[in-house]
């Protein structure tokens, strides 16, 4: 199977390009973040009072995690039930990475890629994709932008929409979920040595993906 794995920082644009980059390649694309928001708003409704290895670990336990595609679009069911733009909110945003620490929920979702991966040439987009879960994929990306840069863009992704925000609530959001993804004991986010980095700061999305469309290409 092809497998190319993309990580990369929040507001990087790591989402759009696996996402352009597997229309341009007619493959599968898995938007792994979407996953661990899912289980993030099932949390909020069994209604935890804190956010502990206990209360995550029982939510593990207790749920059925599944994939579907419509066309190329993903859906993710817990328990039969699929979060629309709840998955998108600032409020899920901020819990994700605290649900997203712990070693028993990522473990479940470890077995749902690698299945996925196993069955599909596929773009697969995350946080320790090339590093973790797809450690022989063909390809390897890290995606980066300054935090500013991620920022600005995320502002003008939600302006005049209902999740509207101001720009340094935003940035203040980022720098809290770089630190949480970066130095977390478990499957940090870290590129391999392996990996293509890639700094879109002063790229466009479409010169991301010629870029990268070449690299592969060219293999
Ligand atoms: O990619 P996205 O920003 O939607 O991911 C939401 C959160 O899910 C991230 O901040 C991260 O904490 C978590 N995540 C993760 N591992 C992945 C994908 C996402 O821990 N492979």
């Amino acid at each position: 199977m092809l497998n190319i794995a993309i990580d990369g920082l929040s507001g990087s644009g790591k989402s759009t390009i696996a996402r352009l980059l597997a229309d341009r390649l007619e493959i599968k694309c898995l938007n792994t973040g979407e996953i661990y928001r899912a289980f993030a708003c099932a949390f909020q409704d069994f209604g935890y009072s804190t956010v502990s290895e206990e209360t995550v670990k029982d939510l593990a336990k207790r749920t059925r995690v599944k994939i579907e595609f419509e066309g190329k679009k993903q859906f993710v069911y817990i328990d039969g039930k699929e979060y629309g733009t709840r998955l998108r909110t600032e409020e899920i945003s901020a819990l994700t990475p605290e649900v997203a620490l712990f070693k028993v929920l990522r473990k479940k979702v470890l077995k749902l890629q690698r299945d996925f991966a196993k069955h599909n040439d596929c773009v697969m987009e995350g946080r320790d994709i090339g590093s973790h879960v797809l450690p022989h994929a063909k390809f390897k990306l890290f995606i980066t932008a300054t935090a500013e840069e991620r920022a600005r863009r995320r502002y003008e992704q939600l302006k005049g929409t209902a999740n509207e925000a101001k720009y340094e609530d935003i940035l203040k959001e980022l720098n809290a979920r770089d630190y949480a993804d970066i130095h977390r004991e478990v499957s940090p986010l870290v590129p391999t040595k392996k990996s293509y980095i890639i700094d879109t700061t002063n790229m466009t999305i479409e010169q991301t993906i010629d870029y990268i469309e070449n690299i592969i290409r060219a293999k």
